[in-house]
């Protein structure tokens, strides 16, 4: 591995992701992203100067570009995070989640597959160029939703109930189908609930940590009561590194916090922490399709590859609260 490309790098977990590669190791990572909403290159600032370290602004769907950047480049492993996240954005209008989920990702599929095989005039041929490899980011929500008890293990069907969510499983169905038909070195993770430092405000925690900074509603779905696993951004792009590094071909792994906490919960804890009233708490009408729990089983990523989270939710969340704090004094 030498020749990263990483796309949605400006985003929340690309950006963290980039930085945690350029600490450990001296690869070249090469940055493609559209930089829309929610990409934002000063969560890269103090990066931005690394020699290894190349931006490229552009389309995950732009075959030309993404062609070139191989190419150019001599890419040879992508990890893809770009993605349209937000499922409200997603329930309002999908198609551009179509676009760039899906189609965005058959685009890169597409280029590796080029740039990657060998004999690429025989379509029978499976052999790919030495140490190549292929990541897609995905996430726990295309399993859709739990009941009370129960975990998603990597074998449960693929159920997803919201625009975004069916993205991300389409996405992930392509993947698998370059994995089996033409022999393509592919890996999957499939990752609970992230929170962190550099995450867009419109997701729940850092709503909920400026909002109360700011003696703003915190707007909470329906009851409160909905179920999510947290893990801290840097086990996840922890999990990642490992993947790239020993994950065996062609499979998924799923990555966890151990750490199921209502909505309700997390928004409190905000709040305490903070020591702000919970009268800041407003009850809205529920998104349609909530899904109600989602709980993960990572036992393979921790029996194969030797992985576990190393943050407990108390530490994460008080250096998480403490960077907004600093952040947005
Ligand atoms: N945030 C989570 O809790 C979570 C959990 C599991 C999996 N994931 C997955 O991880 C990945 C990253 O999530 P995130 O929370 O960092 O998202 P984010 O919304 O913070 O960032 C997405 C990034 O992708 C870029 N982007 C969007 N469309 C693009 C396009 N067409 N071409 C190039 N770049 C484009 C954006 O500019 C942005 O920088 C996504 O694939 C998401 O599905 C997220």
């Amino acid at each position: 591995m030498k020749n990263i490309l990483v796309t949605g790098g400006a985003g929340f977990i690309g950006s963290n992701f980039i930085r945690h590669m350029l600490s450990s190791y001296s690869y070249n990572i090469i940055n493609l992203d559209l930089l829309t909403y929610a990409g934002n290159l000063t969560n890269l600032s103090d990066i931005e100067k690394n020699k290894n370290y190349t931006f490229v602004k552009g389309d995950i769907c732009n075959r030309n570009l993404v062609e070139n950047l191989f190419d150019k480049y001599a890419i040879d492993t992508v990890i893809n995070f770009a993605a349209e996240t937000h499922v409200d954005r997603s329930i309002e209008d999908p198609d551009i989640f179509l676009e760039t989920n899906v189609l965005g990702t058959q685009t890169l599929l597409h280029a590796a597959k080029n740039a990657w095989k060998e004999n690429s005039e025989d379509q029978y041929s499976r052999t790919f160029n030495e140490g190549v490899r292929f990541l897609q980011v995905s996430t726990d929500e295309v399993y859709g939703s739990l009941g009370e008890k129960g975990k998603f293990t990597e074998k449960s069907p693929l159920s997803p109930n919201s625009p975004y969510s069916a993205s991300k499983a389409s996405a992930d169905l392509l993947v698998m189908a370059y994995y089996q038909t033409y022999g393509m070195p592919v890996n999957i993770t499939r990752c609970s609930n992230n929170y962190g430092p550099f995450q867009f405000p419109d997701k729940l925690i850092p709503l909920a940590i400026r909002n109360s900074m700011k003696n703003k509603c915190i707007p909470i779905y329906g009851d409160g009561m909905q179920v999510r696993d947290w893990i801290h951004v840097k086990d996840h792009c922890d999990a990642i590194d490992k993947v790239i590094h020993q994950g065996v071909i062609g499979r998924i792994y799923n990555v966890g916090g151990n750490n199921e906490k209502t909505n309700l919960e997390i928004v409190k804890t905000i709040l305490d922490y903070l020591n702000k009233s919970e009268d800041l708490i407003s009850y809205v009408k529920d998104r349609p399709g909530h899904d109600r729990r989602y709980a993960i089983d990572y036992s393979r990523i921790q029996t194969e590859l030797g992985w576990n989270p190393r943050y407990t939710f108390k530490e994460g969340i008080t250096e998480t609260i403490n960077w907004y704090l600093r952040q947005y004094p």
